[in-house]
């Protein structure tokens, strides 16, 4: 098999494989059409040798190893002793089953065997990227040892049209944050050493042309599936060519394999749009719904959480709880989730962690008065752990002081007061899960928040070996394993806020807490950065206080509630201290909420472009039948009058009704009469068509607004 082809989504991708050859991308792009004479491409695409360079033109290779000798950035590189390390990986198989692809390849000199696994979703083109690495020495002693300094899982050639790159940063509390740039010669680089995903390198980015925009223009996006260190770069070589390329970032000897061991690369997502980003995000939606989520809790209906941690900190009491938990029930609250501050000595910060049994000086009859409290409201009950650390005040870390990772003979880098446990190590593991299976074993709880609170700044272990890559792979063996034993149990990736949303988590959890700001308007420009890879059915978007802990600004709870129902919706504050009329509009918002979660939930999403002063989107469900539009006022704007918004997504020849749903007494900055309502056309019925292309004009509004509008079909 000379080549390798598929034809799915907007998108075709053709991978050449001669056997003999090294494997490498032909053409990935716009959907050929017909009947292509693959020697077509390979005559049009090729280049001679230069002046100043080779007499040949070095085709590059999916691995782009360094034995190829190609002046560029390597994808791989790895040597025994300081040797074998120049491997071209040449194909000996390769083969096509409907939507996958194998393709084997080896060096026989170096003695390094590179296998690629390639799966394409039929209806989104998406394909997922594996690679792995094998010593195939005969040499089975240590001189065998094959050490891998750097493996990116592929390095993919991007058409040099696409001229920009959206990358991604950010920090704690304010994470997704996109940066769009020009393209320039040589490399944009982001290594994440955090050992964890990060706030501030998502491990995505997008490719895309100067015209490129959420409805239109060609974008190309790749994610890497991996909860810790990482590589994203994007080269552009001197030759004219443009390579993209993720992995693994290794730490020194951390991958070093004996003959007959495997090291194998987080899979890389890649998708191709020819129509905007929008339309790219809702590949990747799809990918996670269908390929990542657990069915049987994503088809249900996403529960309203309330969560403690910002109403109460540290201050756990029990009939404090149990009434918030009567006020949560009774504003139609679903699932109450108990976090930090519930178990061993953890009254503050700086002790407890790595004791997971219910602390008797707070809970002297244990959480069950709680539970049975929760529960008999009618609602789940859902708690917090932080598994991978300890405090060095705890009974764990006075009994297994040696089960932490660190540098020797280094000082620890402070950091929330706690060190990284070893969780590598199976003893380590095992007294985890036997902790963790214990709380759920004794308790009607079918949720927990898995936090991780810091860096893995010193990964090293007990014998002076670097385990990053180890610790990424025991975490998601260790929640694997919890949730084989409590199957009916969810399971929410925190890592202080949105420091662990990657594909690699999802596949073990089922919602990721976003961010720890719950500022509703950072939270629009933080989930709408998610939602480029995400879907919002699992990202925790909660309503917090009225004056933002984190940021200080006060929102209204109208801004605040219509901020959360664009995600699974949940509430954090001390509801005991919240005045009635605050309480009472949330209450219609979750009752909102619940009406339209289906559709927010299950549809498809549109962001829309907009001036900065908006943040607008939409999500229209699969079947055209209904949409629900938010629309952010997030500063004041300079005109007399807002924009006109259009509706996208809809089908043209529909009649649609459209209906302001929120705020739910329309708040603006002028009164609206009746008159003025049917102006801006509320409950009136217009075509699907010049919904679309016309579009709203606004009502004049306060900055800090949300509007949300819900358009039904109207069946003729
Ligand atoms: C992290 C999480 C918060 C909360 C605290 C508890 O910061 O992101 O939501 O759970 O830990 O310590």
């Amino acid at each position: 098999m000379d080549h390798i082809r598929f034809d799915a989504g907007d998108m075709t991708l053709i991978i050449a494989c001669k056997v003999g050859n090294v494997p490498r991308i032909l053409y990935w792009g716009k959907k050929l059409q017909g009947d292509i004479q693959i020697e077509d491409i390979h005559a049009l695409t090729k280049r001679r040798g230069v002046l100043g360079s080779a007499d040949v033109s070095i085709d590059p290779s999916l691995a782009m190893e360094i034995g190829l000798g190609y002046a560029a950035p390597a994808g791989f590189e790895a040597h025994r002793d300081g040797r074998s390390w120049g491997s071209i990986f040449t194909v000996y198989s390769a083969a096509k089953y409907e939507d996958r692809a194998e393709i084997q390849c080896r060096d026989n000199d170096t003695q390094i065997a590179l296998n690629y696994d390639i799966i394409v979703d039929p209806e989104t083109g998406l394909f997922q990227f594996s690679s792995s690495i094998t010593n195939i020495c005969d040499d089975e002693g240590s001189s065998g040892i094959l050490t891998v300094n750097k493996m990116a899982t592929a390095v993919l050639p991007i058409p040099g049209r696409m001229t920009e790159l959206i990358g991604f940063t950010g920090r704690w509390a304010d994470e997704f944050r996109r940066e769009r740039l020009r393209r320039f010669s040589g490399s944009y680089v982001r290594e994440n050493k955090r050992g964890r995903t990060s706030h501030d390198s998502f491990p995505a980015i997008m490719l895309v042309r100067p015209d490129t925009r959420e409805k239109s223009g060609e974008a190309y996006g790749l994610h890497l599936a991996w909860s810790g260190n990482h590589i994203i770069r994007i080269d552009t070589l001197m030759d004219g060519r443009v390579m993209a390329s993720m992995g693994a970032l290794l730490f020194p000897g951390e991958i070093r394999l004996r003959a007959g061991e495997t090291y194998k690369s987080p899979t890389l997502v890649a998708g191709y749009s020819s129509n905007g980003l929008s339309k790219l995000s809702r590949y990747f939606h799809e990918h996670v719904r269908n390929n990542l989520m657990r069915k049987k809790f994503w088809q249900k209906e996403r529960p309203v959480h309330y969560n403690s941690w910002e109403a109460i900190y540290f201050d756990h009491d029990l009939e404090k709880l149990k009434l918030m938990a009567d006020k949560a029930a009774a504003i139609g609250i679903e699932r109450f989730v108990l976090d930090d501050g519930w178990f061993g000595s953890r009254r503050n910060e700086k002790s407890g962690l790595g004791d997971w049994v219910v602390s008797d000086a707070i809970y002297p009859d244990g959480l069950k008065p709680l539970i049975d409290h929760v529960t008999g409201l009618g609602m789940e009950m859902g708690i917090w752990f932080e598994p991978e650390m300890v405090n060095p005040d705890s009974d764990l870390f006075r009994a297994h002081p040696d089960w932490i990772l660190e540098l020797k003979g280094k000082e620890q880098i402070p950091f929330r007061n706690q060190y990284v446990l070893d969780i590598s190590r199976s003893e380590v593991s095992e007294y985890l899960f036997k902790q963790i299976d214990s709380v759920l074993s004794d308790h009607d709880i079918s949720y927990v928040k898995w936090d991780m609170n810091r860096d893995l700044n010193h990964p090293g272990n007990a014998m002076g070996y670097a385990k990053p890559y180890a610790h990424v792979m025991a975490l998601y063996a260790l929640i694997e394993r919890i949730r084989n034993a409590h199957p009916d149990v969810e399971i929410e990736s925190c890592a202080s806020g949105g420091g662990r949303p990657d594909y690699g988590i999802l596949a073990h959890t089922d919602r990721v807490w976003t961010s720890d700001s719950n500022d509703a308007i950072d939270r629009q420009n933080i989930q709408k950065g998610a939602s480029h890879f995400l879907p919002l059915n699992i990202l925790g978007s909660h309503v917090g206080p009225a004056k933002c802990h984190i940021t200080g600004r006060s929102l209204s709870m109208s801004m605040r509630a219509a901020t959360a129902m664009m995600g699974h919706m949940g509430v954090e504050l001390n509801l005991l201290d919240e005045p009635d009329t605050d309480l009472s509009e949330l209450k219609k918002a979750i009752s909102l909420y619940k009406k339209y979660r289906h559709l927010i939930h299950n549809g498809e999403l549109y962001r829309i472009d907009t001036p900065r002063y908006i943040n607008a989107l939409g999500i229209v469900s699969k079947d055209k039948k209904e949409a629900i539009y938010s629309v952010a006022f997030l500063t004041g704007y300079n005109n007399t009058h807002p924009i006109t918004i259009p509706f996208p997504g809809i089908r043209s020849k529909f009649e649609y009704q459209v209906n302001s749903i929120w705020p739910h007494d329309f708040q603006s900055s002028t009164t609206l009469e009746q008159k003025e309502l049917e102006m801006i056309g509320i409950g009136s019925i217009f075509s699907g068509s010049i919904l679309k292309k016309v579009g709203l004009q606004l009502p004049p509004s306060f900055p800090e607004t949300t509007h949300l509008f819900y358009l039904q079909r109207r069946e003729a």
